[in-house]
Parts: structure tokens; C-alpha cells; sequence
């Protein structure tokens, strides 16, 4: 079956309620998943890993009525490379209008040796079940994971058997974080190049953040060939995280100039759905993450707000509106210049003649040298001592 997408389009595979939750602490309630998933489907992401649903009774319920919800999306389950795991898989998601089984099986020598397979009885078992999963729905997902640290000649002859079974797409994993961009650029296209049948199906890169470098191996897929990134909402995932979905959707959007593929996710989407996963999951988005963290639009230095409070395009290289943050900020701390703190005066209906803000701006910069961030209420307070005493 030939998967026809056009060349400069990208797919975004959502895992949030699948790698996302496997981090530790992480477990989200029924309807915290159904309201997620929901919200992905409305900004417009391609297809959502809604859960392992052979893990649980609850993963189950949940990936089967995400599925019956869904309105766009393709629902994708997860399963082992174990009969049982793709019949449940199958049962949960067969209720969506566009389901998805996505089967896996560790080909790496590390991996291989947990089955206790050989060579040919892993290659053996990769056959039946994407066969029995093809037999069941016509778009599947076939994973090697650990596939970046798998003997090269395996992996071709892996993915060959994988695509003659009928598998609709590869995903390549860099289960470890182990690969660099120009590694991971060069697997997809070497595999692209070398495994017959290659071309009939879409490769998918998944990649963990443990050298801090999902997104870039992810985006150098994509120039190598790759047309599907599977990522999460605020990177969250095992270990260090997943590949950040609202990372690669702003790279692409913002440097479209140099990365000529388009995703359909409505970026303005991204804050409301960053802070639900927040508060859903437990895990606080650190304050400098790119995108979605509070300082991502925030600026402090008096040199950076003046700049801002001129054009904003001097230090920012998005809008906040492309993101869906009604405007960015200048938090006044001790860096802060004076025409950040006019500003500041001017916005809370407070206008002072040049030298009232002279006072006004020796006092801020005392208090700003003991306290970390300045606020409206001690801005005001510092305004008021300075008419008592005057
Ligand atoms: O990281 C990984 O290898 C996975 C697979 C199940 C695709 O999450
Ligand atoms: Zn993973």
C-alpha cells in the first residue's frame, strides 16, 4: 500500500497518553486523557498514541473511548510483538473512524537478548504479528525500538520483513537518546535508499532527550526522509522525555525558510494544551523550556526591554500570539532599565515627570537589588513613598 502524503508535509504523532505517561509519576486520570486527547485532535495533530491497551484495564477503556471520541485524528494503540497484545490493541481502537495498530519488538543486541531470540526467530515473530496486525487493520506501525543502536544489516533486513508483512509504517526509535542529528539524518536515508519496498511506506523518527538532543535528531530525520515525528506535549516521556511536540511545530513554522515541511497543528493551540498536560500529569514546565516555559517570552535585562519596548522582532523570534500567549513580558528585576519601569508605570495609569521617575527609579533598583522579581504592588508602593515624602 502506498502512503501518499505530499513531499513537504510532516505528520505529528502524538504519544503524550502513551510515552508521556510511562514517565515516572505521571499517570493521568480517565478524563484527564479523554480531555487531552481531544484537545490534540482539535489543534490538528496527525495521529494520537492513546495508550498500551493491553497495560491495564484502564488504559484499555481509555484508548477505546478516545478512540470512539476521536474526530480527525488516527488512533493508534500500542502492542508487543505478542498476538494477545495486538488482538487487545485492536479491540480498543477499531471503535475510531481511522485506528491504527503500532507493534513493537527491541532488535538491538541488547534488546534481543531479554526474548532470548535469535537472529532468525526474532525475524520469525516480526513477520507473524505484523501480519496478524495487518490482517486486523490496514494502517500499521512497525517499530524496531532500540533501532539506533541495532547491527545495521539486522535493521534492513528487519524493516524489509516488516514492510512485505505490511507494515504501512516504519518508525525508527532512538529508544536511549543515544543518536546525534548527522547520524540521524543518514539512518533514514540510508534505510530510504537501501530496504526494498521503502518507498511504499512512511518512515517515522522517535527520539528520547537524554543528550538534550530529541529535537534536532528529529528534525535531521525529517531531512533525511523521515515524514513522521512522533513527540509529546512539554517532552514529556521516560527518562528525560520525548522529542517536544511544540518544539518541532515552532522549529518548522519559524524556519520554514531552511525546513520547507509543514505540519496542520494549530501552534496557537499550544499554550492551553502545555499547561493542561502541567497540571494533569504533576510535571511543572521548568521556567527557561523552549515554547511553553514562563520565561520563553519573558524579558528582564534592561537592554532586552528596551529593545522589546522598540520592536519587538529585536529579541524575539516568534509572536506570543503564534503560540496562543496574549503578550510577552517584562518582569522588572534588578537588570531592568528605566524605560521598562515607564512603561510598567504607564501600564498601571501612573505618568511621573522625568525627575519624579529618576527617585522613583534609585528607589526600584535598591529594592530590586534585595528581591528577585519586582511586582506591580511594590512598583506602586515605591510611587506612593515618594509622595509621602515629598
Ligand atoms: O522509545 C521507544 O523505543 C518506544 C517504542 C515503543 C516505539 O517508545
Ligand atoms: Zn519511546
Amino acid at each position: 500500500m502506498t502512503q501518499a502524503i505530499e513531499q513537504d508535509r510532516v505528520l505529528i504523532f502524538d504519544t503524550t497518553l502513551r510515552d508521556g505517561e510511562q514517565s515516572p509519576g505521571a499517570t493521568m486520570t480517565h478524563e484527564e486523557k479523554l480531555e487531552i486527547a481531544e484537545l490534540l485532535d482539535d489543534m490538528g495533530v496527525d495521529i494520537i498514541e492513546a495508550g498500551f491497551p493491553i497495560a491495564s484495564e484502564g488504559d484499555f477503556r481509555a484508548v477505546s473511548e478516545i478512540a470512539r471520541r476521536s474526530k480527525q485524528a488516527v488512533i493508534c494503540g500500542l502492542a508487543r510483538a505478542q498476538l494477545p497484545d495486538i488482538d487487545r490493541a485492536w479491540e480498543a481502537v477499531q471503535h475510531a473512524a481511522r485506528p491504527r495498530i503500532h507493534t513493537f519488538i527491541g532488535t538491538s543486541p541488547l534488546h534481543r537478548a531479554i526474548p532470548n531470540l535469535t537472529m532468525d526467530e526474532m525475524a520469525d515473530r516480526i513477520h507473524d504479528t505484523v501480519t496478524h496486525a495487518r490482517n486486523l487493520c490496514d494502517n500499521v506501525q512497525w517499530s524496531p525500538m532500540d533501532a539506533t543502536r541495532t547491527e545495521w544489516d539486522y535493521l534492513c533486513r528487519v524493516v524489509e520483513i516488516a514492510i512485505k508483512a505490511g507494515a504501512t509504517t516504519i518508525n525508527i526509535p532512538d529508544t536511549v537518546g543515544y543518536t546525534a542529528p548527522v547520524e540521524s539524518a543518514d539512518l533514514i536515508r540510508r534505510l530510504i535508499d537501501t530496504v526494498p519496498g521503502a518507498d511504499e511506506v512512511i518512515f517515522a523518527t522517535h527520539c528520547h532527550n537524554d543528550l538534550g538532543l530529541a529535537t534536532a535528531n528529529s528534525l535531521a530525520a525529517v531531512a533525511g526522509g523521515a515524514r513522521q515525528i512522533e513527540c509529546t506535549i512539554n517532552g514529556l516521556g521516560e527518562r528525560a522525555g520525548n522529542t517536544a511536540l511544540e518544539e518541532v511545530v515552532m522549529a518548522l513554522k519559524v524556519r520554514a525558510d531552511i525546513m520547507p515541511w509543514r505540519t496542520q497543528v494549530d501552534s496557537t493551540k499550544i499554550m492551553n494544551i502545555s499547561r493542561r498536560v502541567a497540571s494533569a500529569s504533576g510535571f511543572a514546565v521548568q521556567f527557561n523550556k523552549a515554547i511553553v516555559g514562563k520565561n520563553a517570552f519573558a524579558h528582564e535585562s534592561g537592554i532586552h526591554q528596551d529593545g522589546m519596548l522598540k520592536n519587538a522582532e529585536t529579541f524575539e523570534i516568534m509572536r506570543p500570539a503564534d503560540v496562543g500567549l496574549a503578550a510577552s513580558s517584562l518582569p522588572l528585576g534588578k537588570h531592568s532599565g528605566r524605560a521598562a519601569l515607564r512603561a510598567k508605570l504607564r501600564d498601571l495609569g501612573v505618568e511621573l515627570a522625568d525627575n519624579q521617575l529618576k527617585d522613583v527609579f534609585v528607589r526600584f533598583k535598591d529594592l530590586a537589588d534585595r528581591k528577585k522579581e519586582v511586582y506591580d504592588e511594590d512598583i506602586l508602593a515605591l510611587v506612593h513613598a515618594g509622595e509621602d515624602a515629598a
